[in-house]
């Protein structure tokens, strides 16, 4: 079982320091600096370790009325274990947000929920809403197929597929029909400038993609990602199987992307949800704990809970 670091200096409290204008819902926390050996206690964690639900710690700055992607109330099992309890949270357009959480606390199976691919998975069932730009996307009359092509999505271990870069690139609109060279090369060379790889590779588009590094076959497989103009981008830990360079190169990547694309990403690596991300959620055990801007996530979060987490204190 997870327990405090006792021998901890607690130098910051829970309601964080001079926050200028709006504030948090702050959950008092009873965090006692602790040097005789005590129990500290996590309140919201503890609650959650019950099997509770205690309402998260949303930050103000996460204004609904920008929130290309409303999660609200949202629940999914796997047969008969829960996995995502009561989730709420509105996801900004045109930012980069990133989930966070211990393993197994339910941040690939939420980002599955948005482009349904948890469908796949037998026994899987949802209560609650998710809307894309105000459209619910687990209504009856929702294509599968359509959906998922609003929403690209780039996983841990890069995928090429066995073909040349340039058919992986423009494999969504081969699919799509789109069968005009000029429409397919332009929007190949889009797509990999886009990704930050078209340097590199456009004297060989013709050249199989399994040729290409870890780091290059990742942007790759962002750029054919991104070649159908999504309306989101969903990475899960895209980051987590290429070495430090190539890392880099990605995070760069998407701070670049953001500016065009909304961006949601999960990642254990706590510097690079700083790096990279707006607004950052943590999750526990299937729970949202607190959610909000990046900043104050890492610098003033309201939560002990949070402030031990991203600072590598548990977890
Ligand atoms: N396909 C699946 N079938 C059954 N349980 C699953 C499946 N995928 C994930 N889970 C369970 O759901 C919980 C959340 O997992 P996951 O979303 O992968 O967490 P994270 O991405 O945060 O590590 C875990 O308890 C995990 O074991
Ligand atoms: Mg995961």
């Amino acid at each position: 079982m997870m327990s405090m670091d006792t021998d901890s200096p607690n130098s910051t409290t829970s309601s964080g320091s001079a926050q200028d204008t709006a504030q948090p819902v702050v959950r008092p926390v009873s965090y006692e600096p602790n040097r005789r050996g005590n129990e500290a206690t996590y309140e919201v964690i503890e609650a959650i370790r019950r099997g509770e639900t205690p309402a998260p710690t949303v930050h103000p700055e996460v204004d609904p009325s920008n929130a290309i992607i409303n999660i609200e109330d949202f629940n999914l099992w796997y047969s008969e274990t829960q996995a995502i309890h009561s989730v709420s949270m509105n996801i900004s357009r045109g930012a980069v947000t990133a989930l966070i959480g211990p393993s197994g606390c339910g941040k690939s199976t939420l980002l599955r929920s948005i482009n349904r691919m948890n469908d796949l998975v037998e026994g899987v069932r949802v209560e609650g809403l998710i809307g894309l730009n105000g459209s619910p996307i687990y209504a009856p009359s929702v294509d599968v197929i359509s959906l998922r092509k609003r929403l690209g999505m780039v996983f841990q271990k890069p995928n090429p597929f066995p073909m040349s870069i340039f058919e992986n690139v423009v494999y969504p609109l081969r699919i799509d029909g789109e069968r005009r060279k000029s429409v397919l090369e332009e929007a190949c060379e889009k797509s990999l400038r886009a990704a930050a790889i078209w340097d590199e590779v456009k004297d060989r588009l013709k050249r199989s993609a399994l040729g290409l590094s870890g780091g290059q076959q990742q942007r790759l497989c962002i750029a054919r990602a991104i070649v159908a103009d999504p309306e989101v981008l969903l990475l899960d830990e895209p980051c987590s199987a290429l070495d430090p360079v190539a890392t880099l190169k990605i995070e760069e990547l998407i701070s670049e992307i953001s500016e065009r694309y909304t961006v949601l990403i999960v990642t254990h690596n706590m510097q690079q949800a700083a790096r990279v991300s707006d607004y950052t959620a943590f999750m526990y055990l299937g729970r949202l704990v607190e959610y909000g801007p990046t900043a104050k996530l890492f610098q003033t979060p309201a939560l002990i809970e949070t402030e031990h987490y991203v600072s590598g204190r548990f977890g």
